[in-house]
Order: C-alpha cells, then structure tokens, then sequence
C-alpha cells in the first residue's frame, strides 16, 4: 500500500528550474535570480535542448520564452504537457505578446511574465507555480492513497463474506448426514482435475472458490424433499434443481462473474441434456465442466436418501459410460488420470 511521504508537505527549496530563452543575457539575468532564491537552475535555448533535459533531469518548472528560433515556445508548450503533466509551465512574453501569453494559459502553462522583467514578480510567479503544483502532487498522492485504502477494504470485505459464505456452506452440510464435506471433498477432486489440465494459478483460485460455494443454493430447497428415501416426482427434481440458479444469485454479488457461472452450470450435461439447459459442449465454461464431474463422483461414492454408497469402482465406470453425454471426455480422461495418480 502507498503511505503518504511527510516530507512532501514542505516544498523543496532546491527543486530544480529550466529557464528557456534564445538570448543568452537574458538566461543569465534569471539564472542568477533564482539560483540566488535557493532553486536549482539549468537553462536551454532551443526546443530540442528543452525536451533532452526533461527527458534527463527531473524539473518541476519550465521557463518558456514564447519567441524562439525553431519551433517556438507556443509549439512546445503542448508537448511539454502532454509528455511532463507535472511540469510547471512559466510563459515568458514581451509585452505586446499578451493575447498569446492568455492563449498558453488556456493551454495549459501555469501563469506568464513580462519583458522586460520585473525580477520580484518572476521569483513570486514561480513560487505561485511550484506551490500549485506541489499542491496538484500530493492531492494525486492522497487520491492514490485513498483508492488503495478502498480496494484493500473492499478485498477484506469479500474476503469476510465468502468465508461466511463457505461456513454457512459447511454447517448445511454438517446438519445433513448425506452430504457432511461434500464440498471440501468436491474441491479437491475439481482442483486435481484442474491440475491435471495445467490450468493457471488464478483459474485454479476461481475453481476453488466456484466448488466450494457450488451447493450454497441448497439453502433454498426443501430437506424433506432433499432426503425423500424414494424416486423423486419431475416436480421435486425441478425444485432441488433451482439450488444452482438460486446459488448463483446469493454468491453474485462478491465473486467474478466466472464463479458465478460455476455456481448456475454445475448441473450442466456436456450434451445439453440437463434441465433447462441452454449452453452445450465447449460453450458450457470449462470449469463448471469440471465441477460436473468432481460434483457427481462424490455423490455417486457417498450415501444417498434412496440408495447406498457406490464403490470408487462402480463410480467411475458410470463416470465414464456418461462420457460424451453427461460429461466432458476431456474432462472424464483428466478425472481419470488423477486417480491413477492417487492409486500409485
Ligand atoms: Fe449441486
């Protein structure tokens, strides 16, 4: 996080001046001005001289003669802009030059002074200048500041909620003698899966939470229908279906929106078969591709209201008899692969 420098709340004294004039005498006469105010002096005399020092040296303000041989003052002031917005600009005009010294202003340069000089109003007009741009900098310090301090809160808050989130998942679990870490399990089983297909760090982050949350919408569904001991009606099918849709909704607000997605098509088939389905093979997000298989591996091994618990074998025969209709073969064989792993 960005902390504020107290040190910058005092204007430096020897911030660094580039004075710019074609006449050498004049350059001098401001030189020894400001140079004898404590500022720290370089001088130019041509545009290109102008750009190789800003490039090289950090100054906080130019002295811009509006007349110079080459490109002129008026050319270079929006350039200096553009490519040094904290620099200060002073436009220095002979009298009669007035109207385009007010145009420079409305261009961007911080104030202009007059020839012949009056050598007081030129050191005042410089500090004017360097103290607004002082106060310009440290505004844009503590802007920065603030947004940090936001997005680090706003990271702990979410942080906060999909915890209690994950904690509400876990005690609908635990109150359930079917479904006790059912998704503790499904997390590991999906993020072997991911690892198997080399998914990236932040995918396997997103994998994780999506299969963690994926049965947060059980919340809204019936237990005595959940636990029904026999074959369910269409009617009790659809209504514990809406769990992942009404998941969705609960966990939209805090994740992106590729969890969410996770969380809506858990039930998805690969072949567009499931219940009021829309999406169909690829089209179905890769993870919830993933999740599918994770999710009803652990339910196929564990017990059921109206059926016992199948072996790891039986399972993942039926896993892959469904590969290609239900599930992802790509999906299935990377599945597969990471069992081969934990049984060697
Ligand atoms: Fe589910």
């Amino acid at each position: 996080m960005k902390q504020l420098d107290p040190a910058a709340k005092s204007i430096s004294i020897r911030e660094t001046l580039l004075i710019v004039d074609d006449e050498a005498a004049i350059r001098r006469l401001l030189h020894q001005k400001l140079s004898g105010e404590g500022y720290q002096c370089e001088e130019a005399n041509t545009a290109e001289q102008v750009l190789n020092t800003l490039e090289t040296s950090p100054i906080a303000l130019v002295i811009l003669d509006i007349k110079m041989p080459g490109k002129s003052g008026i050319e270079l002031l929006p350039e200096i802009k553009s490519g040094y917005p904290d620099t200060a600009v002073i436009m220095a005009t002979a009298v009669d030059e007035v109207n385009v010294a007010v145009q420079c202003l409305k261009q961007g340069a911080d104030d202009y002074i007059c020839k012949p000089f009056d050598l007081n109003k030129v050191s005042l007009s410089v500090q004017k200048a360097l103290e607004k741009r002082h106060l310009q900098l440290e505004l844009r310090e503590y802007q920065g500041f603030l947004e940090d301090k936001v997005e680090e809160q706003t990271i702990g808050m979410r942080k906060l909620f999909l915890g209690a989130i994950e904690a509400l998942v876990s005690a609908l679990e635990a109150k359930d003698k079917y479904t006790g870490g059912h998704s503790r399990r499904v997390t590991e089983i999906a993020l072997a899966i991911g690892n198997e297909l080399g998914l990236s760090t932040q995918d396997m982050e997103e994998l994780r939470w999506g299969s963690l949350l994926h049965d947060v919408g059980k919340i809204a569904v019936d237990q005595v229908i959940q636990n029904k001991p026999g074959k369910l009606t269409r009617e009790e099918y659809e209504h514990i279906m809406t769990h992942a849709h009404v998941g969705a909704n609960i966990v939209g607000p805090v994740v992106n929106g590729k969890i969410t997605e996770m969380v809506e098509h858990h039930h998805d088939h690969y072949d567009g078969s499931g219940l009021h389905q829309v999406t169909a093979g690829d089209d179905i997000l890769l993870e919830a591709r993933i999740l599918a298989v994770a999710d009803a591996f652990d339910a196929m091994i564990s017990d059921r209201p109206y059926r016992a618990a199948m072996s790891v074998a039986e399972a993942t025969d039926e896993i892959k008899r469904c590969a290609g209709t239900q599930f992802d073969p790509v999906i299935v064989t990377a599945f597969l692969n990471t069992l081969e792993i934990v049984s060697k």
